[in-house]
């Protein structure tokens, strides 16, 4: 096998674009494909439909280095590939199950282009319910005899699962320096092929770009070679532990709060235990995003499926259905009537660094205070254009930055921890406002500076502090 091959990406969202341009960019000639042309069309044009810090710059390079295209035909990538990705949308349906409609028309597709010129892997990178891998080479071989009976002995082909694990908002960091690799396979031939694929990646042999350098002493990336179950379950386990994680985190601040304990201390305190760590332990307005709630009610219903209650991944989702709610009992609690009320709300997408607003707390929040009978204000510096576009019915009054968005408002919420709210002067947004209530949603400041600023301030399961030392009588 070639060095360098050629690849299919099939999605170009999130994780399909970011895959193709690490891979074009570690060498190999990638053609990524999207049923949705105008995204085709932007990425043509060297943009990016999705906001995701150094992925344009990615893209440039991964058309100097293997060459990178984009395409809505799938068929003529698909008969030059020796990979071909599926990295389409696995969202939720209302029964908790993973929607694999998208998945399933790519995977025809897939056998529909297929001939008998080569031997070819098909690589599950969308993350789906356990035991897709079955049903895609079930689906690929329905679609080679939908469309050419004649060749269904002589397509050859193997299917794998390679989970990604990429965050949104540093994907490109993630996916040029990841934590692990994880390949499931039964076929030998495939995995083989994979391992090739990779081998510049788990080399770390590639010069790193000047916009996502190498950390230092970086090493060569885990492999992990499994079967193709194991490796679905292995995402599936990795999204319902990181979730369980902040849900933990947020469980022990609401006791802090009731107990006058500090909840970024205590977390402080167990995260430096080399068994806990210290990532994900956050106490906050609950997680979002497309990926944990999705994942977790789908890997609830595999359970269910074979008989089994998974009843810490059900308080899982408990818990953080109402610490959405917290942040409504906060303002209640400092204002008291909500009615007619003006709320500002300081970032909507569902974390920093990205313009997901895919399961964001902020879209709850919002429509929450709104049926209340508030009024919402709210920045965001990157995703008020897709909340806009994505939610034409919420009556949230955009603003253009945050201190016009704390205009004449009667509290502030820290919905999102942008990283430049960490610099806004707080006196001056105190001053802005009707009354100075800062609920901290994601317990970004320091309580005894907004409170020095003029602000009435909570924030998540924080104490406020006693002196240390009793005062000489
Ligand atoms: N977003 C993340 O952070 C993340 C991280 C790890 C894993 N995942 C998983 O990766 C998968 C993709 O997630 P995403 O966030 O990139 O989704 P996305 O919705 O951003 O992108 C999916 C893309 O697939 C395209 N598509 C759908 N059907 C198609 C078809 N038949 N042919 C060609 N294109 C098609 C859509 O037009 C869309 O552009 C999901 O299963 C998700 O759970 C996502």
């Amino acid at each position: 096998m070639d060095q360098y091959m050629r690849v299919t990406v099939i999605g170009t969202g999130y994780v399909g674009t970011v895959t193709g341009a690490c891979l074009a960019f570690l060498g190999h000639r990638v053609t990524c494909v999207d049923t949705d042309q105008s995204k085709i069309e932007r990425l043509r044009l060297g943009e990016t439909p999705i906001y995701e810090p150094g992925l344009e710059k990615l893209i440039a390079l991964a058309h100097e280095r293997g060459g990178i295209d984009f395409q809505t035909d799938l068929a003529a990538p698909v008969r030059e590939s020796d990979v071909i990705f599926i990295a389409v949308g696995t969202p939720p349906l209302p029964s908790g199950e993973a929607n694999l409609g998208y998945l399933e028309s790519a995977a025809r597709g897939i056998g529909a282009a297929m001939d008998g010129d080569r031997f070819r892997v098909v690589v599950n990178k969308s993350t789906v319910p356990i035991g897709s891998g079955n049903l895609v080479e079930a689906l690929v071989r329905e679609g080679v005899l939908e469309s050419h009976p004649d060749l269904a002995h002589t397509v050859r082909f193997g299917v794998a699962s390679n989970p990604e694990f990429l965050r949104e908002g540093s994907a490109i960091h993630d996916s040029l320096y990841p934590d692990r690799i994880v390949l499931g396979a039964e076929d030998a031939q495939a995995m083989g092929v994979l391992r090739a694929l990779y081998r510049p990646l788990v080399e770390q042999k590639f010069v790193d770009p000047s916009f996502a350098p190498r950390p230092v002493d970086m090493p060569e990336v885990p492999l992990v070679t499994t079967t193709i179950t194991s490796a679905e379950m292995i995402k599936y386990s990795a999204n319902a532990f990181l979730a369980m994680k902040i849900g933990f985190a947020n469980e022990i601040s609401n006791i802090c709060e009731r107990v006058g304990a500090e909840v970024t201390e205590v977390m402080t305190g167990i995260g430096l235990d080399n068994r806990i760590g210290t990532a994900f332990l956050n106490a906050g307005l609950g997680w979002g995003g497309s990926c944990f709630g999705k994942d977790i009610s789908s890997l609830m219903h595999t359970a269910g499926e074979y008989g089994y209650q998974a009843r810490l991944l059900e308080a899982s989702l408990a818990v953080n259905r109402l610490q959405r709610q917290i942040v409504i009992q906060k303002l209640q609690e400092k204002l008291y009537i909500l009615k007619g009320r003006t709320i500002t709300l300081l970032g909507l997408a569902f974390k920093p660094n990205t313009d997901d607003l895919r399961d964001a707390p902020s879209l709850q929040i919002a429509d929450k205070l709104i049926q209340m009978g508030a009024r919402v204000r709210a920045y965001d510096p990157i995703a008020m254009d897709a909340c806009r576009t994505q939610n034409p019915g919420l009556r949230i009054c955009y603003c253009n930055d945050a201190a016009s968005a704390a205009e004449h408002a009667d509290a502030l919420v820290l919905v999102t921890e942008w990283p430049e709210f960490a610099g806004l002067d707080l006196p001056d947004l105190a001053c802005r406002m009707n009354r100075a209530v800062l609920i901290d949603g994601r317990n970004l400041f320091d309580p005894e500076r907004a409170r020095q600023a003029g602000f009435e301030y909570s924030g998540i399961g924080r104490a406020s502090r006693m002196p240390l030392v009793r005062a000489a009588r």
